[in-house]
């Protein structure tokens, strides 16, 4: 079986960065990730990144230890996960990989969770994701 990596995890953004800076980030993330069949989502809210990426963890380990981790773009980076995992709990959703600034497509991911709750992550996932869906 192909073995598969989940990362989770909240950070700070630098106070610094301008709605354009923080514009450019998606657009730049959105691109490699569809590249390289990462999975999962990335959102901001109020200062704060939430994210989720799975796939292989070549791919994964490398990118979130030495690109994501050392990014200046936000500090206090909190894993919540950091495992291998049997699935890709986003394979099956529509976007696969999705910079998320829309709430209605945060409510969709929270459905897309609870429909998919036998996965052993999406519980978890969805939990991470309620403060987030707060805000506007
Ligand atoms: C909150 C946050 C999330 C990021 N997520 C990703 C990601 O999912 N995929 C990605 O390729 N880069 C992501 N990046 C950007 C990387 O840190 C890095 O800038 C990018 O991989 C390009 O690195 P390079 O210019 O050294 O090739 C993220 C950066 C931040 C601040």
């Amino acid at each position: 079986m192909e073995v598969l990596h989940t990362i989770c995890y909240i950070s700070k953004a630098n106070p610094s960065l301008s709605e354009d800076e923080i514009q450019l980030l998606f657009e730049q993330v959105n691109q490699c990730n569809q590249v390289l069949g990462i999975t999962g989502f990335l959102t901001y809210s109020f200062g704060r990144f939430f994210q989720v990426l799975e796939g292989n963890p070549k791919h994964i380990l490398p990118l979130f230890e030495n690109k994501i981790k050392e990014d200046q773009r936000h500090t206090e980076i909190f894993e919540v996960y950091n495992r291998s995992t049997p699935h890709q709990v986003f394979l099956k959703y529509n976007s696969k990989f999705k910079v998320v600034t829309q709430k209605e497509e945060l409510q969709n991911i929270e459905k897309y969770l609870l429909a998919h709750r036998a996965a052993e992550n999406s519980e978890k996932i969805s939990r991470l994701l309620k403060p987030f869906l707060f805000f506007d």
